[in-house]
């Protein structure tokens, strides 16, 4: 097929399994919609020679009442070939619509079940536009495949058959039109094709850009920008419309160039018929209906071409989602989970390694420690030496490459994920909040805590003051936590761990926007509710991390120093480097 040019390789095939797949559900009502179809197509095909009957034998004979009751009969057929459009495309559209949902949900789903990693690879902005727009060109193909496109073979099949027997002399013109029409739209179509894939590229980027600019808007304002991503924007845009312009001024000459070769072929019917009758080896209404059934057949040759070209660009969508759907999660449940048997949280690290798909060296090299319960570890270490790389590992946001980690002395790819991140209360870095109310986000953390509960996390997390001055726990909280500041952002993240009262916490730089007294009666408050659970601290200040059982000193993704506060000033030369930039001596020793 023409249309295959642009498509990625077996992007047909890609629409094909995806067509089959979220169909197969709806076998039921495509049956009905072809039968219906069928029977619309056979009335409407019934009309021309029932016209002409009207015209040779009533109207050419003076017999009213044979034109009254062939009338009665014509408006019958009428009807019947109404009604079956009708339910026809009611249930087309339906099950075109819930076929849409099928996918979208499905295309949902396997993002849901993405780890960090997955999502980094298609980006947000594009999940997003395979998620609608993609799904949505979809939709649309089958909209027009279940409500046009049955009809247009039964019609033009049973068009050339009719037309044949109303006069065989004129079938030459059959073979004119029909090929001619079909080439002209193909020859249109055939250069719409590799638009469409670059279309679909420049809606994810539009995307993208948007996206970018709305998340950023203070660092735009603050570094001023605007005028620069202003520009960004419209060079988007403009590449957008661009493919958009030039891909609508091909679709728009299909138009014009069918209704020339409609006409033309009208005229050449009429001018050779009207010889025939003349030479009287055709009647008038023979001529009429040849005429009628030329363009139904023309009709259907069209629709076709027209619904063809949104197979190229349904193709392309396809092949994205697909891409999603058959993107296999790399963090994936074990086929039979161990239930690790532990009442108490228990954290270890055997030589575990991470490597970013792709890259030379691993962001985090064999590193080993354990953290028992009750004990609190802490973690420093400069920016970008594999923090929280570390911790993700733990509740499986990622997993190792090389290596293990196990939580109640069982690896953690062994343990069925939900129960696992059950057990685990994490603070990520950039504390999130969703939008909602204060309750609504410390239920994320423990979905049937009481008030009580709620309040207790929200003591030691120290935000009774400011949660009460915003009305309670029924205080609305909006997208992202924007209504809120980064302290107070950090402080509710805190309390949703909490609330969970899980058996390893982990405060992945969670203290780091609590000026020192609050962090200081934070981490006071922390230490007896936290008594029996294992407790993994990531902190960029000495003072946060001087009292831990274990301090692990994090560089390059290596382990290059452990033990205690004391331990660390004596033997190892980064910790000290550390202590030296932020205490004054006195406070160091
Ligand atoms: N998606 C990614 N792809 C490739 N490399 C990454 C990715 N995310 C992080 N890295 C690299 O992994 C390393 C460790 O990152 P990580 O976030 O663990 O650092 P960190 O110690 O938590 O830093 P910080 O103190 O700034 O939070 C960094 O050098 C970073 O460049
Ligand atoms: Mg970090």
């Amino acid at each position: 097929m023409s249309t295959q040019t642009a498509s990625p390789p077996g992007g047909d095939r890609v629409l094909t399994r995806l067509l089959t797949t979220y169909l197969r559900p709806y076998r039921r009502e495509l049956t009905i919609v072809v039968a219906l179809q069928l029977v619309g197509t056979v009335a409407s095909l019934y009309l021309p020679s029932l016209n002409a009957d009207i015209i040779d034998n009533g109207v050419a004979r003076g017999d009213t009442s044979y034109i009254v009751d062939q009338g009665v009969w014509m408006l019958v057929v009428s009807l019947l070939q109404i009604a079956c459009s009708i339910v026809a495309v009611r249930y087309g559209t339906r099950t075109a619509m819930a076929f849409g949902r099928d996918v979208r949900s499905g295309v949902f789903h396997r993002v849901g079940s993405f780890s960090a990693q997955e999502v980094a690879r298609f980006g947000a902005p594009s999940l997003i536009t395979r998620t609608t727009n993609d799904v949505q060109q979809i939709q649309v193909l089958v909209v027009m495949l279940t409500t046009m496109f049955v009809a247009a073979p039964i019609m033009s099949v049973a068009g050339v058959v009719m037309a044949l027997r109303e006069d065989v002399g004129l079938s030459w013109l059959l073979l004119v039109c029909v090929p001619v029409l079909a080439v002209a739209i193909a020859m249109i179509t055939v250069r719409m094709v590799p638009l469409f894939r670059r279309q679909q590229e420049r809606i994810d980027h539009v995307n993208r850009v948007l996206r970018e600019q709305l998340t950023g808007v203070r660092v735009v304002r603050a570094f001023v920008r605007e005028k620069a991503e202003t520009e960004r924007f419209a060079d988007a845009n403009a590449q957008l419309t661009d493919i958009a312009l030039r891909a609508g001024r091909l679709q728009a000459m299909i138009f014009p160039t069918v209704m020339l070769i409609f006409n033309v072929s009208s005229v050449a019917v009429l001018w050779f018929g009207a010889h025939r009758v003349a030479d009287g080896e055709m009647q008038v209404g023979a001529l009429t209906a040849f005429l009628a059934y030329l363009l139904q057949i023309l009709m259907s040759v069209m629709m076709a071409s027209f619904i063809s070209t949104l197979v190229p660009r349904a193709s392309v969508s396809a092949g994205r989602i697909m891409e999603v759907i058959e993107t296999e999660p790399s963090v994936h449940a074990p086929v039979e989970p161990v239930a690790a048997s532990f009442g108490r949280g228990e954290v270890s690290f055997h030589s575990a390694e991470f490597r970013y798909p792709g890259a030379d060296a691993p962001v985090l090299r064999s590193t080993s420690f354990s953290v028992g319960a009750g004990q609190t570890t802490a973690i420093i270490g400069s920016t970008g030496s594999g923090k929280t790389t570390l911790m993700s590992l733990i509740p499986r946001l990622i997993d190792v490459t090389a290596g293990e980690v196990r939580v109640g002395g069982v690896d953690v790819r062994e343990q069925d994920p939900e129960a696992l991140r059950s057990r685990i209360g994490l603070v990520p870095q950039a504390s999130y909040l969703f939008t909602g109310t204060v309750r609504s986000n410390l239920q994320h953390g423990a979905p049937d805590a009481t008030d009580e509960q709620m309040w207790t996390a929200l003591d030691i997390a120290q935000s009774r003051d400011f949660v009460t001055a915003m009305g309670g726990l029924d205080a609305t909280i909006s997208q992202g936590g924007a209504n809120l500041s980064g302290g107070q952002r950090q402080r509710l993240s805190i309390a949703r761990a909490l609330v969970r009262r899980p058996d390893v916490y982990l405060f992945d730089d969670s203290f780091s926007a609590l000026d020192l007294a609050t962090d200081a009666a934070l981490r006071a408050a922390l230490r007896p509710y936290t008594r029996d659970a294992a407790v993994i601290v990531v902190a960029q200040r000495v003072s946060t991390v001087a009292q831990a059982d274990q301090i692990l000193v994090l560089e390059n993704g290596e382990i290059v120093g452990r033990g205690t506060h004391r331990e660390l000033m004596d033997n190892c030369p980064t910790y000290l480097e550390i202590v030296h930039s932020q205490l004054t001596p006195e406070e160091a020793s």
